[in-house]
């Protein structure tokens, strides 16, 4: 399923040289195992500074989803999105592969498109700026002026080429182009999310949140269901929400469980009924749960029997992250005329506002310079596995979950 393109351009600067800007001792704290450890520092959720060297070391420093890969669907079809400090230029190209460039021209810099702006279709590159033209696979087609320039070559200024990779339907890119292997970031995952075969779904619902609060606290949110009786009574009633497990010790870079259905519930929906059929190959246990799993920094795939939702998260500032909640459905039953993807949609747009609330209360708690952050109780082993992953990025490690104790409690 993997098919990665190479990178081309200068190799990342050393991670080691670049200091997170938080006390280590209490970095170290988070790395302790399950039942000891502490959340991350206070100020990791709330510093400029520290989502600063996140965007650096994590956003554009790994692997890093910029949505479902039909975004840019056919060939010619471009678009940009910004990763980290900079923007990441998106093309399909005529042989049918995503390719990703720095959003830069290489004459003058100019961006290619603006970042976040709808995709254009072109058979060839086009700066806006002076009209320099590159073909879809970022070789320089034309540059105005410099036929008879002596000693331009058109073989030397190519766009800088990014490794990116169509992983089940999503787009992801390491923008710093020093990641490793994207196989490597999803290690043990293909079992889990290869069956829903995200891959053929139709993506038939879309919600844009702008959320105030930081990007981890929305990501802890989604790894525990310690909050569901407070919160949630539509999720409860669909799901016993102490039902189902985490996965331990993740090769990847990922973090995930499952939650069972509950009797005389069809899937995830207000009324217990679907509007759809179960996706095709799944076997009788994944007809019954759904899988939650968040893949770093930025994915959250929830595979449900009849559907999936993804949530793709940027981090706009330390306390505000856009989120792109979108609905994928098998094509039998999106191409229906009279298909209606509400009962997914509606129910898990209540459940997100609930949660959106209750990250925005931690943000503005975590404000205060009194604010400490505490420990994880049994149930939030899920965070835990998060919180060590961010930690040990932080401290210079490999960003995956630390192996998990036994709890303590
Ligand atoms: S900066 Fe692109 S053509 Fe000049
Ligand atoms: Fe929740």
């Amino acid at each position: 399923m993997i098919s990665q393109t190479p990178a081309v351009g200068e190799p990342s600067a050393a991670r080691s040289l670049d200091r997170v800007p938080l006390d280590v001792e209490a970095v170290e704290r988070s790395l302790r195992p399950f039942g000891q450890g502490r959340l991350l520092p206070r100020e990791a959720y709330t510093s400029a500074d520290v989502l600063s060297w996140e965007q650096r070391n994590f956003f554009e420093g790994g692997w890093t989803c910029l949505g479902r890969s039909s975004i840019v669907g056919e060939p010619g079809d471009q678009r940009a999105e910004a990763v980290g400090r900079g923007g990441v230029f998106l093309v399909r190209a005529q042989d049918g592969t995503v390719r990703a460039f720095a959003n830069a021209c290489r004459h003058r810099g100019h961006e290619l498109l603006p970042c976040g702006a709808d995709a254009v279709n072109r058979p060839i590159v086009l700066c806006p700026y002076h009209a320099w033209s590159y073909r879809l696979d970022g070789t320089l087609r034309k540059a105005p002026g410099f036929d008879h320039v002596a000693g331009f070559d058109v073989e030397e200024f190519g766009l800088v080429e990014l490794p990116c990779t169509e992983w089940h339907g999503l787009v992801f890119v390491d923008a710093s182009g020093g990641a490793g292997p994207f196989a490597d970031h999803v290690a043990g995952l293909e079992p889990i999310v290869g069956p829903y075969e995200l891959e053929r779904l139709v993506t038939k619902g879309r919600h844009d949140y702008v959320v105030t609060a930081n990007w981890k606290v929305l990501i802890e949110n989604y790894q525990e269901c310690y909050h569901c009786p407070v919160i949630h009574p539509e999720l409860c009633a669909a799901s016993p929400p102490r039902s189902g497990e985490n996965y331990h010790n993740a090769a990847g870079a990922w973090v995930g469980g499952w939650m069972d259905i509950r009797e005389g519930y069809e899937t995830m929906s207000l009324d217990g009924h679907t509007g759809a059929q179960p996706l095709r190959g799944l076997d009788e246990r994944r007809q019954r749960i759904v899988d939650y799993v968040g893949i770093f920094p930025n994915v959250l795939v929830s595979l449900h029997p009849d559907y999936v939702m993804t949530h793709v998260l940027t981090p706009l500032a330390a306390d505000r992250t856009r989120v792109v909640c979108e609905w994928h459905f098998a094509p039998e039953d999106a191409d229906r005329p009279d298909f209606d993807p509400s009962f997914a949609v509606d129910f898990w747009d209540v459940t997100n506002r609930q949660d959106w609330l209750a990250c925005e209360s931690v943000q503005r708690g975590l404000s205060s310079p009194r604010a400490i952050t505490g420990p994880m109780s049994p149930e939030e082993d899920g965070v835990h596995q998060f919180v060590t992953m961010v930690a040990a990025g932080y401290v210079g490690r490999p960003v995956r979950p630390q192996p998990a104790a036994v709890p303590t409690a």
